[in-house]
């Protein structure tokens, strides 16, 4: 099916009280690699965690939609059969089941009943997203992200990724803790999905994922919104220069959340 889009429209989310995201817009079609970069705790992850519907994050403002459907009234795993799926910051250690029995039932869980995958096909599709991601096989076998290095973790969720194959893919800091040539495999990983049929948000501090992934637009957060928008280039000059550029600006002197801008 080809044609997806994310339409994130004037979004404000609080946690507990507090107001962090205070009017985000972005819209990513599918076929469409996008970054999210900017300093800490200016809303990157509270914005992932909202769109996969965090229970701890109050929508007050605002919609999310994929293709017009209204994503903030689906419930979580209707979002991952809708075709959204979230790599979190700090995956979770799920005890008790193992990686492959998650793959498994999380494909599953997108597909119709009594159209299960069958065990043949997924093993081998298994088999082929470890190769290719080169990840030793008896991880597979255990417990989900238990015990696994910083590292693991990451790549396991490109593993999840290329096998749930979603519509639009949401990745929180998918670089970080990688060494240089995880950093090469996740990127490989990554990209090996790009055509029509798949969009990304990628949320990154550094360009040297974005040397390995060319993204088609690349937007800066601030304040709980994004606050400046550009292509490729963009966050080379971040790299290069930092974020005091774009606050003088746009006249912000502290970029946290906490601020009214
Ligand atoms: N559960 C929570 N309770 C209280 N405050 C929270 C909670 N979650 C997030 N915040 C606050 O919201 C702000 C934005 O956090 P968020 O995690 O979205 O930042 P970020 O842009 O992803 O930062 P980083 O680059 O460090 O990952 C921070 O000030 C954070 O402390
Ligand atoms: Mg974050």
């Amino acid at each position: 099916m080809a044609g997806s889009t994310l339409e994130i429209k004037d979004l404000h989310v609080e946690i507990e009280g507090t107001e962090i995201l205070k009017g985000v817009n972005l819209t990513i079609n599918s076929g469409e690699f996008h970054a999210v970069m900017g300093p800490n705790g200016t809303g990157k992850s509270t914005l992932a965690s909202a769109i996969m519907g965090h229970p701890h994050y109050e929508i007050t403002q605002g919609s999310v939609t994929l293709n017009g459907e209204d994503v903030l009234e689906m419930e979580v795993d209707e979002r991952a059969k809708a075709g959204l799926f979230l790599a979190m910051q700090y995956p979770s250690e799920v005890s008790g089941v193992t990686t492959s029995d998650f793959l498994r039932s999380s494909i599953n869980a997108q597909r119709e009943e009594g159209d299960e995958i069958p065990l043949m096909q997924f093993i081998k599709e298994m088999d082929e997203a470890l190769d290719y991601l080169e990840i030793d096989k008896n991880m597979a076998q255990r417990y989900l992200n238990e015990g696994f290095s910083g590292g693991e973790k990451k790549r396991n969720e490109i593993l999840q990724l290329l096998m749930l194959k979603p519509e639009i893919g949401i990745l929180d800091e998918i670089d970080s803790g990688l060494d240089i040539d995880a950093l090469k495999i996740v990127a490989k990983g990554i990209n090996k999905l790009r055509d029509e049929n798949f969009g990304c948000l990628i949320i990154t501090h550094y360009q040297r994922l974005l040397n390995y992934i060319t993204p088609d637009k690349v937007h800066v957060m601030m304040n709980g919104r994004v606050v400046k928008s550009g292509g490729p280039e963009l966050a080379q000059r971040l790299e290069a220069e930092g974020y005091d550029w774009i606050k003088k600006e746009l006249g912000i002197e502290d970029e946290s959340v906490e601020q009214k801008a």
